[in-house]
């Protein structure tokens, strides 16, 4: 599997560096919301699951967790096809705090669905955090509080990010070489 790996852009260690630095920043953050209105991360499966892993463990606050599907890229695709949301999430989050947390920023198709989802349940609060964001346009206008690392316009896995639902228990980051395509 590993074999299947063209380049390694971001390395384990570099990751495990960043989101340190992500949740303490985000962790401050919490911090000075207001005190009324409790906390809700919103994890958007299935590619930020270990980037959630890894980033909850460093947020003392008191917090619950949720999880929503959205799908963007069916099965070989890579290039999102349009985001659409399985199954609306059936979580409360009217008054609360929203942090919603992606592995990647690419079209903004998902993040700018998922916000205005949380809004129209009366969301007090929604902020953003992903762990990469490509280098197109789409998605530096799209608006996000937290971004890992910008990286080129290139398709990644690893590290949660998949291809064709395969690679994400790539500890590393990096690009795939085109016969593993
Ligand atoms: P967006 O809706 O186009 O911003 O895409 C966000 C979603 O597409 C992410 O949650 C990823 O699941 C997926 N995605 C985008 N780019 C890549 C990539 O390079 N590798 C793997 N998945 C990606
Ligand atoms: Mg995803």
């Amino acid at each position: 599997m590993q074999a299947d790996l063209d380049k390694i852009l971001i390395d384990r260690e570099r990751i495990a560096a960043r989101v340190a630095e992500l949740a303490s920043r985000i962790s401050r953050d919490l911090d000075e919301l207001p005190a009324e209105g409790e906390i809700v991360l919103v994890s958007i499966l299935t590619g930020s699951i270990i980037f959630v892993a890894d980033l909850i463990r460093q947020l003392p606050q008191k917090l619950r967790i949720e999880m929503v599907n959205v799908n963007s890229f069916p099965d070989k695709a890579t290039r999102s096809q349009g985001a659409s949301l399985i199954g609306p999430p059936a979580i409360d989050v009217a008054g609360k705090h929203v942090l919603i947390v992606d592995d990647i920023l690419d079209s903004g198709g998902t993040l700018t669905l998922i916000r205005k989802e949380l809004h129209e349940r009366n969301a007090r609060s929604v902020r953003a955090c992903v762990l990469l964001r490509k280098q197109r346009p789409s998605a530096m206008e799209t608006p996000c509080e937290y971004v890992g690392f910008d990286i080129p316009d290139v398709f990644v896995v690893g590290y949660g990010l998949d291809y064709n639902n395969y690679y994400r228990n790539l500890p590393d980051i990096g690009t795939l070489r085109p016969e593993a395509m």
